[in-house]
């Protein structure tokens, strides 16, 4: 049984370690090596559905990915985001839709970014036995807003804003925040003042736990690569090196040999 818990429970014993999925193999690959959480992260609308931000992706879009995913997973809580104004309108809209992805996939929990400007909607689901993860510091889904992706907490009064928005947070029981880009110190001083536990993305070392977009750790991608992503692989690299030889061996002749025909 899911018990998110066992993840609250981690705060200064373990680091927890949170990557993203979107379909059946990753999901099953991230199981095997051992994650805590899978996100099926709206990030899916850039890496998986090639849009230039997450803003288009629809409950639909992200019902489809996680079904796909919970079938790659036997024991680890799967956490959904709640893609953008599935729920910044109004409690209603944001029950309906969580409600929808919970009773669709058996997803354990959604993710909502924002902090003051959204405990209602936050309360509204735990109220009704929905878990929510919060999301806060540089929030993808405020990119026009924003006009870009930048760092959070560099300031005093985005820290100020930002330590009153983790508090609202866990006020309004979140299980564990997201911080995104935010400045390391600052993203120390709001992990050590919280009991939940944080997960990072370019927020530092000092965080309960971290977060990547799977592409982005293995190297999927050939021309982006954020400061604060580290390759563990260079998959698109290899990936077109492996089918420019496959091109290559069916033009001269060479595949399918003998050992791949009956
Ligand atoms: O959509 C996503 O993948 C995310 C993570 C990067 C935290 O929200």
């Amino acid at each position: 049984m899911i018990n998110l818990n066992n993840i609250i429970n981690k705060k200064n014993k373990e680091k927890i370690i949170m990557l993203t999925a979107y379909e059946y193999l990753t999901a099953y690959y991230l199981e095997k090596s051992g994650v805590d959480l899978i996100l099926v992260g709206d990030s899916s609308g850039m890496v998986f559905s090639g849009y230039k931000d997450t803003l288009p992706v629809t409950i639909n879009d992200i019902i489809y990915h996680t079904k796909a995913v919970m079938r790659g997973v036997k024991d680890i809580p799967v956490i959904v985001d709640m893609p953008f104004m599935s729920y910044q309108a109004s409690c209603a809209d944001a029950k309906k839709n969580a409600g929808k992805i919970l009773k669709e996939t058996g997803a354990a929990a959604v993710k909502m970014e924002g902090g003051i400007e959204i405990v209602e909607q936050i309360k509204a689901l735990i109220d009704i036995g929905i878990p929510v993860m919060g999301h806060t510091g540089m929030q993808p889904q405020s990119v026009r807003k924003y006009g870009g992706y930048p760092v959070f907490g560099k300031k005093p009064e985005e820290k100020e804003k930002l330590i009153e928005n983790c508090k609202a947070l866990e006020k309004a029981g979140v299980f564990a925040i997201v911080l995104e880009k935010v400045k390391a110190d600052v993203a120390k001083e709001i992990t050590d003042m919280l009991n939940i536990p944080t997960i990072g993305i370019g927020a530092g070392p000092y965080c309960d736990g971290q977060v990547l977009v799977t592409h982005d750790l293995l190297g999927a991608f050939l021309d982006f690569k954020p400061k604060f992503v580290k390759q563990y692989e260079k998959i698109g690299e290899r990936s077109i090196k492996a089918i420019k030889n496959f091109i290559l061996d069916v033009k001269k002749g060479k595949y399918p040999s003998k050992k791949y025909y009956f």
